[in-house]
């Protein structure tokens, strides 16, 4: 497949604005070097919140080493997602943080090089292969209810679901027959995840950084070995459909294009599918009059608690999608996006340099009173069609917009449906009473004591 580098597509002097063109802007740079970090680590909302309090919606700040500008609020958000003139490199923005990791993931690419990658990859997204996965994911997560059905009472969830979504993942991106090498894999996947956002940067022994580095090349080793493999059979799973899929010239993708784009596709789908279920059982727990109506939409398929879920019935499951909307609202799984300017440009009244560093913020917009009265109560009713028809476009996106729009987002809808469904036929789910788990924001929400739910048998 047609390669392009990032050179032709981008003008050649884009190089990180210097610190001092960026004086003009609001804001506040925080500590020498490691700037407001720790803020961001320690309460990614609460540190947003404050600074657009004080400095409004475009300020500057300081984090991992390099001074950017935050672009608050649907009007932002739509402004650089949807931007079509080349304003914005997605791969100079991520690659601060992802390049050493998932280098020429799909994110990680720009312009017509990302189309024709995105236009490729697709074929693996459409309806038949959706079909396929779902009947892997519905066994899969029907075994996982069944044993937890067998043993109720207290559990940590948090990790449960998240071996859960990786023995999903695994079957759907690559294939049933996969083995023992697998705990490997997704150890490697971790360290990846982990090295995204480890505050030091270099791969200096002994660090996260070291850690993901070096599963990155087990990654590479585990994908190379099986790509010639892959293509001479005819698997349904995710990794085969990039093995044979082609271009619009018919061309193949390299073997190195498929291991990036499967090491970036594994890590995307897995820590936000984790992140996005626990948060949905939590809201379960929490909200029992949402739990019955959803127990009752499933139960209202007709389906026995056994019998898988057809493709064509997802619509009809319009409750637990509103409920999935809401608990994503709340904890979006990708709280913040980031990009990099290619040109100078102006944006709320400031002239913003070729170069800088930029942040949109989920977060902060899903917590907006002005398009989200009571922003911390959970109200799946927010997500009714003619509330979505009244709101900003770019008020609500957890799989983010424009050119960069999660490629997964129907695969995650599926999954959060057959899990709910599955979920709720079988068991109900509680938490102990004066229990208040604490949640870690960022990178990737997730209940920092694993979430302690008790699960029962729903009849
Ligand atoms: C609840 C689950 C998920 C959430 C909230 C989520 C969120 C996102 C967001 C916000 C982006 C855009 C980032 C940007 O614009 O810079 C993105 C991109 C992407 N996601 Fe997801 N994601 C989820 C699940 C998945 C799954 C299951 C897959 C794969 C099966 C996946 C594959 C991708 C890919 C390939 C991209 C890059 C798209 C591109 O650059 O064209 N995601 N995701």
């Amino acid at each position: 497949m047609q390669t392009l580098d990032v050179a032709t597509v981008l003008p050649a002097q884009i190089r990180r604005a210097r610190r001092d063109t960026l004086a003009h802007i609001p804001g506040n740079e925080g500590w020498p070097f490691i700037g407001r970090t720790l803020n961001v680590l320690a309460d990614p909302k609460g540190e947003v919140e404050r600074m657009a309090a004080k400095y409004g919606p475009v300020y500057r700040t300081r984090m991992l080493g390099e001074t950017g500008v935050c672009l608050l609020g649907p009007e932002a958000n739509e402004f650089v997602l949807c931007d079509q003139t080349k304003l914005f490199s997605s791969a100079l923005g991520w690659g601060t943080l992802l390049d050493r990791l998932f280098p020429r993931g799909l994110m990680l690419l720009d312009f017509e090089e990302h189309r024709l990658h995105r236009r490729t990859i697709s074929v693996a997204f459409k309806a038949e292969s959706m079909k396929s996965y779902l009947t892997e994911l519905d066994a899969g997560i029907a075994a996982q209810v069944m044993r937890w059905r067998s043993r109720p009472g207290p559990i940590l969830i948090y990790p449960e679901i998240k071996q859960l979504t990786f023995d999903l993942a695994a079957t759907s991106f690559l294939g049933p027959d996969t083995g023992r090498e697998m705990d490997d894999v997704k150890c490697a996947i971790s360290d990846m995840v982990a090295a995204a956002v480890a505050p030091i940067r270099k791969p200096w022994p002994g660090t996260k950084m070291a850690r993901g580095v070096r599963a990155r090349a087990h990654i590479v080793g585990y994908f190379s070995a099986e790509v010639s493999r892959r293509r001479a059979l005819d698997g349904e799973d995710l990794f085969s459909q990039l093995c044979r899929a082609t271009d619009e010239n018919g061309a193949l993708l390299s073997t190195q294009d498929i291991i990036d784009h499967m090491s970036f596709m594994m890590t995307a789908a897995h820590d936000t599918l984790t992140s996005s279920l626990t948060s949905l059982v939590y809201f379960l727990a929490t909200n029992p009059q949402w739990q019955s109506a959803l127990r009752d939409e499933a139960t209202s398929l007709g389906l026995s608690a056994t019998q898988p879920l057809a493709y064509e019935k997802l619509a009809a499951l319009p409750q637990t999608e509103m409920v999935f909307k809401e608990a994503m609202r709340i904890l979006p799984p990708v709280p913040s996006v980031a990009r990099r300017a290619t040109r100078d440009f102006t944006f709320g009244g400031y002239t913003i340099p070729a170069g800088t560093l930029l942040g949109i913020n989920q977060l902060y917009t899903h917590h907006m009173t002005e398009h989200w009265p009571e922003p911390d109560r959970f109200d799946p009713t927010r997500f009714t069609d003619a509330a979505q028809r009244a709101r900003h476009r770019y008020a609500y996106l957890p799989f983010g917009g424009g050119a960069h729009m999660c490629l997964g987002q129907h695969f995650a809808y599926m999954q959060a449906k057959c899990f709910a469904r599955h979920f709720l036929q079988n068991l109900t789910v509680s938490l102990e009473p004066g229990y208040r788990p604490a949640w870690q924001m960022w990178p990737i929400p997730k209940p920092k004591d694993g979430l302690r739910v008790t699960l029962g048998s729903a009849g």
